[in-house]
């Protein structure tokens, strides 16, 4: 049976210095997110555990634990692709255009994608997601790791708006991280996401037009 893991960064603990710091890097992938696969993991055993005794009492709590965990697995596994040294820019191509299309412009999309993040009550995240019904892109809250979703929407480039990701370097000036993030951006990783996602289909003629 298939389990999920930690993945490895792509770069150094420091390497997105100074708008991220090495130490956050370092306790964000190597203990956070490390909590989330193993929770999932955890999660699982316990759902085959349920299965094998045919008793499901605890069914509902272990649903929700599941959504929780694996979403978190989920999107800092994104998070950490989305990212990438020196990147400062903007995104070209197709995935370009259908932020003009879909947000108005570049700067209106990195307004709402940083209030959005910005505005989060509690713990959540921002999250660029692919909408196939309305075959559109949408910026959009998430809360903790799994409410607040609109279903089938495919995240293709997110922004972890927990308190984990910036206290330690930015303490209560939220902000100040939300607007340094768009120094390293990987717009090649979001825009190869974005080419990969843009033919997904839930197959609902008449649902949109
Ligand atoms: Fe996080």
């Amino acid at each position: 049976m298939s389990s999920y893991q930690l993945p490895d960064l792509e770069y150094d603990y420091g390497a997105l210095e100074p708008h991220i710091s090495g130490r956050i890097m370092e306790l964000h992938h190597d203990k956070h997110h490390a909590a989330y696969a193993k929770g999932a993991n955890e999660t699982l055993e316990k759902l085959d555990e349920a299965r094998d005794k045919e008793d499901f009492t605890r069914l509902p709590g272990l649903e929700k634990a599941l959504a929780f965990h694996l979403s978190g697995h989920v999107l800092h596994s994104l998070f950490w692709k989305n990212l990438a040294p020196k990147t400062a820019g903007r995104p070209e191509g197709a995935l370009a255009d259908a932020i003009t299309n879909d947000f108005g412009s570049f700067d209106k999309f990195r307004r709402q994608m940083t209030q959005t993040a910005g505005t989060v009550m509690g713990s959540g995240w921002a999250a660029l997601v692919w909408e196939p019904v309305g075959k559109r892109l949408l910026a959009t809250q998430i809360y903790d790791h799994q409410s607040n979703l609109a279903q089938g929407g495919l995240p293709i480039m997110v922004i972890d708006a927990w308190e984990h990701a910036f206290y330690l370097q930015y303490e209560n000036r939220k902000t100040e991280f939300f607007e340094a993030i768009w120094n390293v951006w990987n717009w090649r990783d979001v825009a190869e996401r974005f080419d990969a996602v843009r033919d997904a289909t839930l197959d609902l003629a008449g649902a949109s037009r």
